[in-house]
């Protein structure tokens, strides 16, 4: 038996496809496990506001293919504030919660790390999000149905591009992370990729069209992770306007679809397998990690480790890019 009665779950930051799948397993994991479960809404808001409701196991029953999060979420500043926190943990105090599960990105688990520490108080962390950012898992939930999606957005680009003889540039989410651009544009068929990683070093732009962009093809894609870093496709749209007059040049941006619609069959079975490795980490005494996959075995990383920002893009992938796209 747990030491942990109660434990609260919440969603935070942008939702990703998977969310339900993995309050669902957390739920029933802990429920299996002998404990209660108080779902939290809003994110870190529901542990301010104190909205809160006791969760069964029929309460996430037919959730596993609904995108979105059935907790909802928010991005809660409040919870960056000393005061805030203080009173997310006098919320927990009164609706004895033990121990909470957090499911979402980079913010979340930087919230969830200055709250445990603050407060002593244990928390897992899963990595929920569609840009694939944190250090220490393969991928995220929700990473490969966003990355689906686009690849479905861009076949039916592609028919209009080749219809007219347009470069089309392709702007995709991924915060500072290209890894929904490489990844996508290789899936897609696409002839480049522009990514904040690689933009740091090199003309990515006049690279591209140096080597011969087109000199096979009447129509081109190109997918551009937003960003600074990058300018975004419109940025690069207009750049190539002033400098290649001669292209007939087009830009769409995605946006908020790739976060929608049902989870894919892996972000489903990755966030079961997550979910109930969360609880069993509580059961294990770990605190303060998040749960994370390497070649398919579950990890646990510290959330120091997972949110430094530095998980590397693999760079082999965008020499198959380019040779793939000749
Ligand atoms: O982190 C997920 C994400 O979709 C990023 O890819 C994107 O930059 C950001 O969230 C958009 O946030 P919002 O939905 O708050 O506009």
């Amino acid at each position: 038996m747990s030491t942990f009665k109660c434990i609260g779950i919440l969603t935070s930051g942008g939702d990703a496809p998977g969310m339900n799948a993995a309050i669902r397993a957390v739920t029933r994991s802990a429920i299996y496990n002998g404990m209660k479960v108080k779902g939290i809404y809003r994110g870190y808001k529901g542990l301010i506001t104190g909205e809160i409701e006791e969760f069964k196991t029929q309460n996430v029953s037919n959730i596993i293919q609904r995108g979105g999060t059935i907790l909802k979420t928010a991005r809660c500043l409040e919870f960056k504030t000393p005061e805030g926190r203080k009173q997310a943990f006098e919320t927990l105090q009164k609706e004895e919660i033990d121990a909470l599960v957090t499911i979402g990105g980079d913010g979340t688990l930087t919230g969830a790390r200055i709250f445990a520490q603050e407060f002593n108080y244990p928390i897992v962390g899963l990595p929920g999000t569609i840009d694939n950012d944190l250090f220490g898992t393969d991928v995220t939930i929700g990473y490969d149905t966003a990355l689906n999606t686009i690849m479905e957005c861009v076949d039916k680009i592609r028919d209009t591009a080749s219809s007219h003889d347009r470069l089309f540039f392709i702007e995709v989410m991924g915060r500072d992370a290209g890894f929904l651009a490489l990844n996508g544009a290789i899936a897609s068929g696409a002839e480049a990729a522009i990514i904040p990683e690689i933009s740091k070093e090199q003309d990515q732009l006049s690279d591209m069209i140096e080597f011969g962009l087109r000199t096979s093809k009447n129509s081109s894609i190109v997918l551009v992770a937003e960003s600074e870093v990058t300018q975004g496709a419109i940025g690069v749209a207009e750049r190539v306007k002033k400098e290649y007059p001669n292209f007939d040049v087009r830009v769409t941006i995605l946006g908020h679809l790739q976060r929608g619609g049902s989870p894919s069959a892996q972000d489903r079975i990755m966030a079961t397998r997550m979910g109930v490795a969360a609880i069993d980490a509580l059961l294990e005494d770990q605190r303060n990690v998040m749960i994370g996959i390497q070649n398919e075995q579950i990890v646990y990383v510290p959330f120091s480790k997972a949110i430094r920002n530095e998980k590397p893009i693999n760079r082999d992938l965008l020499n198959i890019l380019h040779i793939s796209s000749i």
